[in-house]
């Protein structure tokens, strides 16, 4: 072991289960590339108040777990909490919105920075696949980013997870939820730091997790009650739309989400196996969020998928991907002459497009034929000095046993032929 260790409340993606990660990845993205979502990457840092002013001033996220420092220039800047600021500032930097063809939709993959409490499933570096449709106020769009995520989840094999979907008004009907919210919440009683969050931003106290404040937010007044009746009319255009497309979910009239920005639809995916930190994903509308960091009017909506708690889920339900094997050819050579040889005859396979792994570090042929064994490929090419000098690779087929000696020449028509 080295001196260092990674730091509290991060881990090491490592071989196999880095594989894994990457898998999820891959099948989330899937999704929204099948839809018209385009690859987008933004710096791991912005401007800290990008996050103020986007994700919200009274919000954990920003009063307590962004990691900030000021350059040597005296700018001051935060590792990324979230994508969802940056995608928008992105988008706005490069006028994406006045091209004509709105909505914009981006999708991407990264490392954001959270210093949480780290435990099972909450981590202070993470990883998140989100996909964001910028500049379109259509429940159709709402409906599907939502069974875009299914469909990943569910493409990955995962069963028990839930969809938990609300409408948080806009703002027409918040403001008065809003004061009546606050009206009840002053009426309980709540530690110091409870009621000012109550005046800052109410809605949040619905989200608090504490029994005692739990349940005198029993007959909290609910926003449902209190929904304009153009909210009323997307909420239910969008169950239609994710219900016709056989996509189950449960209303869930107390979900708030834990940023400032959202608007109308919000959702949450959980997963039961995964204890506390059970949320694997989450999303919805932020119609404002332009306009609350200086750019025009765009409504707009996405989702960010947690990998590392899909990857916990995945373990959970005891869901093994079907992942192909790295390494398709391994090549083992015994004495000098032959590992010039097969070399060289690796560098031609890979330029063929085939993965192939070849024995380093002078093993003998038991220890190399394990390494062969261990790389899960299916062929092994095995050559020693009474191959070479019978002018032949020896071909072996790691699935059959089958094992046939092959001219150096016919080496890659004899590889192909074996993995099709
Ligand atoms: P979020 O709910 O904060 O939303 O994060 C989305 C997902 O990221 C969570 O459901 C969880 O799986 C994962 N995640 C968050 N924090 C941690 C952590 N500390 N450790 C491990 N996983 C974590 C957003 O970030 C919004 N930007 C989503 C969005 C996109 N809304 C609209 N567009």
């Amino acid at each position: 072991m080295s001196t260092f260790q990674a730091p509290k409340g991060t881990y090491d993606l490592i071989p196999p289960r880095s594989a894994v990660f990457l898998a999820v990845r891959d099948a989330i993205s899937a999704q929204a590339r099948s839809a018209g979502y385009g690859y987008v990457e933004t710096p791991g840092f912005e401007d800290v108040n990008l996050f103020a002013r986007g994700v919200g001033e009274s919000t954990d996220i920003v009063t307590k777990e962004m990691y900030t420092l000021t350059t040597k220039g005296g700018d001051q800047l935060a590792l990324r909490p979230e994508g969802t600021a940056s995608v928008l500032r992105a988008a706005l930097q490069a006028n994406l919105h006045k091209q004509g063809n709105l909505p914009v939709k981006l999708w991407y993959s990264g490392s954001y920075y959270r210093y949480e409490r780290a435990q099972a499933g909450r981590y202070r570096h993470f990883s998140q696949v989100g996909a964001e449709a910028i500049g379109a106020e259509d429940p159709a769009l709402d409906a599907e980013l939502i069974i875009l995520a299914d469909q990943a989840y569910r493409s990955l094999g995962l069963r028990q997870y839930r969809i938990l979907l609300n409408s948080l008004g806009d703002k027409e009907c918040r403001p008065v939820y809003r004061e009546a919210l606050q009206t009840f919440l002053r009426g309980l009683d709540l530690d110091e730091e409870t009621l000012r969050r109550a005046e800052i931003n109410p809605l949040r106290v619905l989200d608090d997790k504490r029994p005692d404040v739990r349940k005198q937010l029993v007959d909290a007044p609910l926003l449902r009650d209190y929904l304009c009746d153009a909210c009323k009319a997307y909420h239910e255009e969008v169950r239609a739309l994710i219900t016709a497309a056989g996509v189950v979910f449960e209303d869930d009239l107390k979900l708030v989400r834990g940023l400032d920005y959202y608007t109308r639809t919000t959702f949450e995916f959980v997963h039961d196996g995964l204890g506390a930190q059970s949320a694997v994903g989450g999303g919805g509308r932020y119609d404002g969020l332009s306009e609350m960091i200086g750019g025009p009017a765009l409504p707009s909506v996405g989702w960010a998928l947690g990998v590392d708690r899909t990857v916990l889920a995945l373990e959970a339900e005891g869901v093994e991907l079907d992942l192909p094997a790295a390494t398709s050819v391994f090549a083992v050579a015994i004495g000098e002459e032959a590992r010039r040889l097969l070399f060289g005859k690796v560098t031609e396979l890979r330029r063929a497009g085939i993965a192939t792994d070849f024995s380093f570090g002078g093993k003998g042929l038991k220890g190399s034929m394990k390494d062969a064994n261990r790389s899960g490929a299916r062929i092994a090419l095995v050559a020693g000095e009474r191959d070479l000098a019978e002018g032949v690779i020896q071909v072996k087929d790691m699935e059959s046993g089958e094992q046939r000696p092959v001219a150096p020449d016919a080496l890659l028509d004899a590889v192909r032929a074996i993995l099709g």
